[in-house]
């Protein structure tokens, strides 16, 4: 597969304890959404904390692309001088939103009800992930769109002229989807409802709300109903972006099955819409506790400590729990391997549509390293080998997909033979640190493919 350049082969070996402390980067989540809205505020958003990330830089490059100043200051500093909700100009080349599904459904729905025309494009990853998702609803608002294979990028957005808000259910637990639909919304004039069965992570939510948009959200018999009322000014913010949970969750999966570890991880978002691995880790028997439990820009934030926990054992995760923890699965399946008994994972069929297909792309992985994996459409299960049981031994492919490369990484760590991924170049998507700040707890990480 090509998509990040010349492939970059990696190899994790068993290592000794992991000690020390973890300072993973920003939220990828909230980084897109800090550059985005900032865009379509009106006056200079100062961001800190920014995930220096190729997913969140290739946001930003898109933001100037459609008439924002977006500046960086060094060091996780960055502004963007906004240009108002509707006020984005028309991009006179693709953009290119790389490997990020986030990014590009996004900024679809910010520029879908302005008189312009767009046309976006991604990796090889990418452009194969499905966007009817984003483009049915937005297609309310009166939006056109042309792609490739059934609503595939490249794909050409003609947004709407004269838009109008919409009523929308989302058919899938989807924090992009509900995304797209609110910031469409933001310039339609009236009020844009969206429903969701499930709930998803609620950062656009907040985020909305801190940039002065009049948003109300309601639990009802119907689900979480968000009503958004379009052609607010946003106000500019002063944004601290969190350490990303999902980052967190390497070091702290890592630490869990390597003989000795003890590792703390500062500053880490527990919002509940994110925090679903911490609880099932906790409910599998791991020694993961929150430290300095306090409130941060209006999140709920801990240190995290982790340690050595070789009495984990499987659990059958509660499907509602799911959107939670959705990029955490593919780490847990790693956990479960080193945990007693069977791991049931069921509810997860939005795993399939991924960077990668998830579910497919960790079974094989996990296969090649002497673990037993069953798998359904919307579930999987790992037989757990028990603590330092995994084989290892084996080369995974990881299918352009951060995710997938970190996962076995950590793997590696407490197997009896290290671990290797065909390209691990995908990690500088959401974790560019990951590899210096993994050797610096202790892991053995060597750029090659030689498992043994
Ligand atoms: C994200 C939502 C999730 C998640 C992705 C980030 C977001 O995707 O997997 O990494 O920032 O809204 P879906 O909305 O497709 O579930």
């Amino acid at each position: 597969m090509s998509g990040h350049g010349t492939p970059i082969p990696m190899t994790s070996h068993p290592c000794g304890p992991l000690t020390g402390t973890a300072e993973v980067p920003g939220d990828k989540s909230i980084s897109h959404r800090s550059l985005i809205l900032g865009a379509m505020a009106v006056g200079e958003t100062r961001i800190s904390g920014l995930l220096e990330g190729e997913d969140v830089l290739d946001t930003a490059k898109a933001m100037r692309a459609f008439g924002a100043e977006v500046t960086d200051h060094g060091g996780g500093e960055w502004s963007v001088h906004g240009v108002g909700v509707g006020g984005f100009a028309e991009p006179d080349q693709v953009i290119d939103c790389g490997n990020s599904g986030t990014g590009v459904r996004l900024i679809m729905g910010a520029m879908a009800t302005s008189p312009i025309t767009a046309t976006f494009t991604g990796d090889a990853s990418l452009n194969k992930r499905p966007m009817a998702r984003v483009t049915d609803p937005l297609a309310l608002f009166g939006t056109q769109s042309v792609g490739r294979n059934g609503g595939r990028l490249p794909m050409t957005i003609v947004g709407a002229a004269d838009p109008i808000p919409v009523r929308y259910e989302v058919p899938v637990p989807s924090a992009q989807v509900k995304s797209a639909v609110l910031l469409a919304g933001l310039n339609a004039p009236g009020k844009t409802v969206v429903i969701e069965k499930e709930a998803t992570r609620d950062h656009s939510e907040r985020m909305l709300a801190g940039f002065g948009a009049e948003i109300t959200v309601e639990d009802t018999d119907e689900g979480r109903v968000i009503t958004l009322t379009g052609r607010p000014e946003l106000k500019p913010q002063v944004i601290a972006v969190p350490r990303d949970p999902s980052s967190a969750a390497f070091p702290v999966c890592a630490a869990l099955i390597t003989p000795g570890s003890d590792v703390l991880v500062p500053g880490i978002g527990l919002n509940p819409t994110r925090a679903g691995l911490f609880t099932t880790l906790r409910e599998m028997g791991a020694d993961l506790t929150y430290e300095n439990e306090r409130e941060e820009g209006g999140e709920p934030v801990a240190d995290l400590r982790a340690k050595y926990s070789p009495n984990m054992k499987g659990i059958s995760v509660p499907p509602e729990r799911a959107a939670s923890m959705i990029d955490e699965y593919p780490v847990l399946s790693v956990v479960a391997a080193n945990a007693t008994g069977t791991m049931m994972m069921g509810g997860v069929k939005e795993l399939r549509v991924k960077e990668s297909d998830r579910i497919d792309a960790m079974a094989r992985g996990l296969r090649a390293n002497g673990v037993t994996v069953d798998e359904g459409d919307d579930w999987w299960s790992v037989e757990g080998l028990g603590i330092g049981g995994v084989p290892g031994g084996g080369i995974c492919e990881s299918f352009l997909d951060h995710r997938i490369a970190m996962s076995f990484m950590v793997m590696g760590m407490g197997a009896k033979k290290a671990v290797s991924v065909d390209d691990g170049g995908p990690i500088a998507t959401s974790f560019p640190i990951f590899e210096p700040l993994m050797t610096g707890l202790g892991a053995k990480l060597l750029r090659d493919n030689r498992p043994v």
